[in-house]
């Protein structure tokens, strides 16, 4: 036997290492690294005793291959690579460029290191579905998962193994423009859909050919984003980051999420990429988390802006020693990393930790067996029709019916339709940002689906309007002219694509006025008016709601939004979407969002020139039917901490029409060591109701876990005295003992 196998052998045995992955034997005469039936454990002890401090370094280190179209960063290209690099972000969307780059990695090198491919499926790979924001309206976490298994197996099938997604950022200031990415205002929301995503991506297996692995972002508190400026710091506290940011993260990981990435901003003086406390304290030590952390996009560098540090080698070295594993695109890894444990300044056994956890990824990928990806035929690989139909069930479920004077909805077939406005026949708008592979070819306009659910009754009529922005009038008259000859206008607006997502910060969540403008001119014809929205984030509807009978968010649909927004114009489908996030009245507003800890003045305080109120609250959202809550009961009004109690209230669908209701649990904790906030989600449930039907909603309460509050080291506290379980106007009270 080889001195390198034995040395491996009694490494693995004496610490207790498995030696075989179940089964199966292993050889003396191939390097145990490359023996499938070895543990994984084993195999990646053994390649790393093989490995030269350069070939380790490289591992921890990602660069950008393909035709880079991230618009904040295009142009920027990694040039005179190694063959071995440890990952790629894969811009190139087949097979074959990977299998050519791959194959070098597996020829060329000492080692035959396979390369892992990353990149930014969001909501989608190519089979666009609705932005991440628009799917936590749906309060569906199955079909999120859906729709997750569907972007890994075409992200998996097309050459890219890793997806830097969920992004799971608590955000509350629509300025942002990345608010768009994740799920809400809300902990706990974040949390479900970000589990949901994860164990979509990633199925039971990650060598699956189907599957990815996840990678959670932007860790942590990006959302809380100075002004909604992107990139800017962040003040963070340590509770803040406890109860607010740090909860989605915790879910995630311990759903077993693959990796995660460590965000741009500053947090209250130690920015994300160097934050020991994070990476390291929480992250690794706290949480024992096994998987990688790699940076954001030039991040590393990024340090030297930031402050904290003075050049490109001080950077590599505190990321490095804060817990940072891989260098995206800057390569200060690379360049500095060698040099600093020859210094001496970084111990190579922790080097040697952070390639593990790399290496332990690819072997879990399957990628030293199946390194290539199988070239497959696009009718199989993307855009199947079963999922496209996945995809209309997310945006049909996701869109929030905010308006509906006088029942305007749903239409009546058989009427005149005046269809205007710059979304009308937009289609490329619809994708939404970080549309991935997606084309606006691929995509069902608005006007489209309107033809395919109504055409057959219904006369169309079309004017543009005007365009998103700008101050062009000329077409409001011809505009206004169609609509007198209509019996209803679908007026449809909203954003670009590119006004959202990363870079994308908007000083003011309104539309422009050029859209406010064309809404007024059309309701002065006296035609009743439908409003639909698409767009990344909460806008402020002030006043455009006063120029019209009805307002319908479709948000950012996809591909597939046109004939579900349709469906539920006509009444085929009845709308059941429900904010997670609040629609503040006024930009002045920000940021509002519905679990802010108590005034000090609850009654005083407001602002002098608007209401304090927002325009459209969380969970808000109607239906065409309606739905009356029952008497809300406990089992017992007192528990002991241990103790477990369920809280319950009947739902009847009043209405003529059967529909999809979402139950949302609150919990109110009105006298604590801490002050907190003044309810919080901890549970919700969306079920389907015919029309007449009672369903008993519950909540299995475990005071541990739903009535505990954390505290700014991350320990949780379950106090004894009153606490209270909110359904909508109803509450009951249960006390702790
Ligand atoms: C970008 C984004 C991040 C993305 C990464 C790779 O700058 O901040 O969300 O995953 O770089 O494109």
């Amino acid at each position: 036997m080889n001195k390198r196998f034995l040395l491996t052998l009694c490494a693995v045995v004496s610490f207790g290492v498995p030696l075989l992955a179940g089964g199966g034997t292993i050889s003396k005469d191939i390097p145990l690294y490359k023996q499938p039936s070895a543990s994984t454990d084993m195999r990646v002890a053994d390649l790393l005793s093989r490995m030269t401090l350069e070939e380790k370094v490289l591992q921890l280190s990602q660069y950008i291959v393909g035709l880079n179209t991230n618009v904040n960063n295009t142009g920027e290209v990694n040039t005179g690579l190694p063959d071995g690099v440890g990952s790629y972000i894969y811009f190139s969307g087949d097979a074959k460029l990977r299998n050519a780059l791959q194959r070098k990695a597996m020829e060329n090198t000492r080692l035959g290191i396979p390369i892992l491919f990353g990149f930014d499926v969001i909501h989608g790979f190519r089979t666009i579905y609705p932005i991440p924001l628009a799917q936590g309206c749906s309060w569906n976490p199955e079909l999120v998962g859906e729709l997750s298994a569907i972007a890994a197996r075409e992200s998996r099938m097309s050459g890219t193994d890793w997806t830097f997604s969920p992004m799971i950022d608590v955000a509350r200031d629509g300025r942002w423009g990345r608010v768009a990415e994740g799920y809400g205002e809300d902990p706990y929301t974040n949390a479900v859909m970000g589990v949901a995503a994860v164990k979509g991506y990633q199925g039971d297996t990650l060598s699956s050919k189907a599957n990815v692995a996840a990678c959670l972002k932007h860790f942590a508190g990006y959302g809380r984003s100075e002004g909604g400026r992107d990139y800017t710091a962040t003040d963070v506290s340590r509770q803040s980051l406890w109860e607010t940011y740090l909860p989605p993260y915790e879910a995630c990981i311990k759903a077993g999420a693959a990796t995660v990435m460590s965000a741009f901003n500053d947090i209250s003086g130690t920015p994300a990429t160097a934050n020991c406390y994070l990476l390291t304290e929480v992250l690794k030590k706290r949480w024992h988390y096994q998987g990688f952390v790699v940076s954001d996009w030039n991040a590393v560098q990024q340090l030297i802006p930031q402050g904290v540090a003075a050049n490109r080698k001080e950077a590599a070295r505190k990321a490095f020693s804060a817990g940072l594993d891989m260098d995206m695109k800057d390569d200060c890894f690379r360049e500095h990393l060698t040099s600093l444990v020859a210094e001496g300044k970084i111990d190579e056994k922790e080097i040697d930790e952070s390639v593990a956890r790399v290496l332990r990824l690819k072997f879990q990928l399957g990628l030293f067996e199946n390194p290539y990806t199988p070239v497959y035929e696009d009718s199989e690989r993307i855009l199947r029709a079963e999922d496209k139909e996945v995809a209309a069930r997310m945006a049909q479920e996701s869109m929030v019916l905010l308006k509906n004077d006088n029942s305007l909805l749903p239409l009546k077939k058989g009427m005149t339709m005046a269809v205007i406005g710059p979304m009308a026949k937009d289609k490329e708008n619809l994708l939404g940002s970080w549309k991935a592979h997606g084309r606006a070819e691929d995509a069902e306009s608005i006007y489209e689906g309107l033809e395919k659910e109504f055409g057959r009754h219904t006369r169309l009529l079309y004017a543009k309007g005007c365009d998103f922005d700008g101050n062009d009038t000329s077409l409001f008259a011809e505009a206004s002219s169609v609509a007198s000859q209509a019996d209803v206008v679908i007026l449809c607006l909203g954003e670009k694509s590119a006004w959202s997502g990363e870079n994308a910060s908007r000083s003011t969540i309104a539309l422009p006025c050029i859209q406010e403008q064309l809404a007024t001119e059309l309701y002065k014809t006296g035609t009743p008016v439908v409003i639909l929205l698409s767009n990344g984030r909460p806008l402020e509807l002030a006043r455009l709601a006063q120029q019209c009978d009805a307002m319908l968010e479709m948000w950012q649909p996809g591909i597939a939004g046109g004939t579900p927004l349709a469906r539920i114009l006509s009444g085929s489908v009845n709308p059941s979407g429900k904010l997670c996030i609040t629609f503040p009245f006024a930009s002045g507003q920000i940021p509002i969002y519905y679990n802010e800890r108590q005034s000090s003045r609850p009654d005083q305080g407001k602002y002098q020139d608007i209401p304090t109120t927002p325009m459209y609250d969380f969970a808000y959202g109607l239906s065409y039917t309606t739905f009356s809550y029952g008497a809300l009961r406990a089992s017992s009004a007192a528990i002991q901490k241990s103790g477990k109690v369920r809280v319950e209230v009947p739902v009847t669908n009043t209405g003529n029409m059967d529909g999809y209701e979402t139950v949302h649990w609150f919990v109110s904790d009105p006298y604590c060591t801490i002050s907190r906030p003044q309810k919080e989600l901890k549970h919700f449930e969306k079920r389907f109701l015919k029309k007449g039907e009672t369903a008993l909603f519950t909540f299995d309460i475990e005071p541990q876990k739903d009535f505990s509050y954390i505290d700014e080291t991350g320990n949780r506290f379950l106090e004894e005295g009153d606490y209270y379980v909110i359904v909508k106007d109803q509450k009951v009270n249960i006390e702790i003992k």
